[in-house]
């Protein structure tokens, strides 16, 4: 047995979801969970770019943030919008260090007849083809250390009924993050996929009125409530700091215990 002098434990370690420095881009800040984790990181001692179409709500955002931030307003499915994010974030801070792809869509739609092709498109295009252009472009310029964090979803674990499009974006995304994790693992970047379960936000408020959904909702949630955007905050910042720095290409479950019922 080795003995206890041969045993390597560094003499102190940085904090959990220290995220001092770090320049951060979060799409979809505008609102909702993304809003949350903007105002997370910044309290952290992040720099932080705020990505989303309405560039009046991000400047309100922007305006609310204690430290420094940079408003990119865009289209999530624009490759030269993703691109000149990075552009834009690396001119201003010199790099860029983690990449969180939030932004997202959840039209109510139904089961696969009520689901028009244009509806599907939309949400694969904003979900997971925006992911993928984002982590595309941030790939350009991440280096050792650099991360890539998806807000994925307790739905592309278990999907629910009548949301067959939703469902499938937020698989693909765990499958992406498991892909751009082997890719980019010999650079250094870590890729990972944040999966909320309900959680208070503009976002729900169409399920949340439901009387069906919304008490199943509950009676899966076993913790029965609604999750606070409060409750995600840990995951992302323990994603984007060194503690995490051995973890690429998983998922992390912020529900409550949804999936466990
Ligand atoms: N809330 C939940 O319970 C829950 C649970 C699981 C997963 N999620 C996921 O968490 C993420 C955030 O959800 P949320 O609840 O915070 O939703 P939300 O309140 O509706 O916010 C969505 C954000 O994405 C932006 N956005 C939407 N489409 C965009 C596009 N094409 N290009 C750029 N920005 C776009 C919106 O701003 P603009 O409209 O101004 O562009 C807004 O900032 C989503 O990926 C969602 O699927 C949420």
């Amino acid at each position: 047995m080795a003995g206890a002098d041969e045993i390597h434990i560094p003499a102190a370690f940085t904090p959990v979801g220290d995220v001092r420095g770090r320049r951060v881009v979060v799409t979809g800040a505008s609102r909702g969970l993304g809003r949350v984790l903007a105002h997370a990181f910044s309290r952290g001692g992040a720099s932080v770019a705020l990505v989303a179409r309405t560039e009046a709500d991000l400047k309100e955002v922007a305006g609310e943030l204690p430290g420094p931030s940079l408003v990119c307003a865009g289209e999530v499915t624009d490759e030269a919008f993703n691109e000149a994010v990075v552009d834009a974030v690396v001119g201003e801070w010199g790099g860029l260090d983690v990449w969180i792809a939030n932004a997202g869509v959840s039209p109510v739609v139904g089961g696969p007849r009520r689901t028009t092709a244009a509806q599907w498109r939309e949400v694969i295009d904003v979900n997971l083809t925006g992911a993928f252009l984002g982590a595309r472009a941030a790939a350009r310029v991440l280096g050792a250390g650099g991360r890539i964090i998806f807000t994925g979803s307790v739905i592309g674990e278990r999907p629910r009924e009548g949301l067959s499009a939703y469902s499938a974006s937020k698989a693909g995304l765990v499958g992406l993050a498991k892909a751009l994790a082997l890719d980019l693992g010999p650079a250094g970047v870590t890729v990972n996929v944040v999966a909320p379960g309900w959680f208070d936000s503009p976002l729900v408020e169409p399920w949340k009125r439901h009387p069906e959904l919304g008490a199943a909702v509950l009676a899966h949630t076993v913790q029965g409530r609604w999750g606070d955007p409060a409750d995600l905050v840990g995951a992302y910042l323990f994603l984007a700091s060194d503690a995490s720095a051995f973890m690429t290409g998983t998922v992390l479950d912020v529900d409550g215990g949804y999936l466990l019922v």
